[in-house]
């Protein structure tokens, strides 16, 4: 992107082993070979302080952590990104693909952890200032693929991925919930596809958003709540 517009923001979204990194990387291939100036990053992580978050939520060694606190060490962690991140590369016109943003608090915390999906989503709206990403491409994975490909590297499964079965199946109809109820947001796509028909129709639906007119692209990175929060790197 350039500096005549403001910067497009695409979430990646789904359950553990959907394929969110490698179609993430493709995308942005593809986008970098068209010339456009692209920043992948993910969550948790992103920031220093993200990262060190990042393994304090996901590694066996730190013992029990609480729901409540798991779901406010994954703000945080994108609190930073958010300011620190994604608001700058936006206001410098990038494109921003991230691997997970709020969506994945819903599903995991509030409905995977049954912290309720309103108030998860209030918190992160609070630590986010608003921050919506433009397109969420979710790639939706049957729990029991999604176990299998993940565990077929023989990486040893996170806190949250070696969850049971139902948890994953919750959080499957969360993602699938939050699709449905602002369907113009989302592209769903089964991650069973063939990973080139996913990269295709990804690039596609990213083309018609790029092609789209940048009002839309703006209104849709709303003002900091916060008064006096201004967005580093300054607007569109
Ligand atoms: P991820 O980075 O996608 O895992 P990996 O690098 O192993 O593929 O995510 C790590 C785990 O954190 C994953 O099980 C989902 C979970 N998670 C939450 O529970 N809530 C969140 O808000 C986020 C961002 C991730």
């Amino acid at each position: 992107m350039n500096k005549e517009r403001a910067g497009v923001f695409i979430a990646f979204e789904g359950g553990d082993g959907a394929g969110k990194s490698t179609q993430a990387a493709r995308l942005a291939a593809a986008l970098e070979s068209r010339g456009y100036t692209v920043l992948h990053t993910r969550e948790p992580g992103g920031t220093p302080v993200g990262e060190k978050l990042r393994s304090l939520v996901l590694d066996h060694g730190n013992g029990d952590i609480d729901a409540h606190t798991e779901a406010l060490i994954f703000a945080a962690s994108r609190a930073a990104h958010a300011s620190q991140v994604i608001r700058p590369a936006l206001g410098r016109g990038e494109i921003v693909l991230t691997d997970r943003y709020i969506d994945s608090s819903v599903a995991y915390q509030g409905a995977g952890r049954n912290l309720g999906q309103d108030a998860v989503r209030s918190l992160n709206e609070w630590a986010t200032s608003g921050l919506q990403p433009h397109l969420t491409v979710l790639l939706d994975v049957d729990p029991g693929m999604g176990r299998r490909r993940r565990t077929a590297g023989q990486a040893a499964e996170d806190r949250l991925e070696s969850e049971a079965d139902e948890f994953h199946t919750r959080i499957r109809g969360a993602f699938l919930d939050l699709a449905a109820s602002r369907p113009e947001s989302y592209l769903v796509l089964p991650a069973h596809l063939p990973v080139e028909d996913l990269a295709e129709r990804i690039l596609e639906r990213v083309d018609t958003l790029l092609a789209g007119p940048p009002e839309a692209v703006e209104d849709a990175v709303p003002q900091p709540a916060v008064p006096g929060a201004a967005i580093d790197g300054g607007g569109p």
